[in-house]
């Protein structure tokens, strides 16, 4: 599988967001990753579908739609509508998981579920067969700018061994705490997508920073 990259707008100038995205668009990123906090599952609050929609507007690159919202159901339509290329619910944030995860592939986009750092691969069991991507939080959601988890990289591994088994093909994505000195483990570990906000945005050369990690991926 393809190693991507998905630079998290959380760490954008939120004053000239397009820039920010046509900038990330030129660095090479593969996926434009949006946080979407609602202010109960998380404590903060940031981006609706007006957004996801504006940004569809000004670029041809896939959008990773990390939904960090109780009760997903309700926004599912509105955000597969503004654009939405990958939608991510959470399997802490609703009560059926797998309609859920149904009502995402009926709107025929790829369907991704996340686990927050504390929540075990268990949950994963009976709807591996849902799920394009299962992202793995390598920090607790809700800001960006924080330490990565390191016992996160045996959950990455023992992710990675139980979509083998399974035989099936799912990517894996890692958000929180990505930066370029840390991609390599995370990687290793078998992750195949990686958001990164302060590790892209915060640094004075996105293109640099972005061509640098997609070295070190492979
Ligand atoms: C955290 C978000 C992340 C965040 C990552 O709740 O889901 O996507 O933007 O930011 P960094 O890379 O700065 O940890
Ligand atoms: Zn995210």
């Amino acid at each position: 599988m393809k190693k991507l990259i998905s630079p998290s707008i959380l760490s954008a100038d939120f004053s000239k967001i397009g820039q920010e995205v046509k900038a990330l668009e030129n660095a090479g990123a593969d996926y434009i990753h949006i946080d979407v906090m609602d202010g109960h599952f998380v404590p903060n609050i940031t981006i609706g579908p007006l957004v996801v929609d504006a940004v569809k507007k000004i670029t041809d690159i896939p959008l990773d739609v990390h939904l960090m919202i109780e009760n997903p159901d309700l926004y599912i339509d509105a955000f597969a509508k503004a654009g939405s290329d990958i939608l991510t619910v959470h399997a802490e944030a609703g009560y059926h998981l797998h309609r859920t995860l149904q009502a995402v592939k009926d709107k025929g986009i790829k369907a991704a579920v996340s686990l927050n750092p504390a929540t075990s691969l268990n949950v994963l069991d009976h709807i591996l067969e849902d799920v394009d991507t299962i992202l793995i939080m390598t920090v607790n959601p809700g800001f960006g700018g924080q330490k990565f988890i390191r016992p996160m990289l045996q959950k990455i591994k023992d992710l990675k061994s139980k979509i083998e088994k399974a035989g099936l093909d799912i990517a894996i994505e890692v958000d929180g705490g990505i930066v370029l000195e840390n991609i390599k483990e995370a990687s290793d570990a078998g992750a195949d997508i990686f958001v990164s906000g302060s590790g892209i945005l915060n640094t004075p050369d996105y293109g640099k920073t972005i061509s640098a990690m997609k070295k070190i991926i492979g």
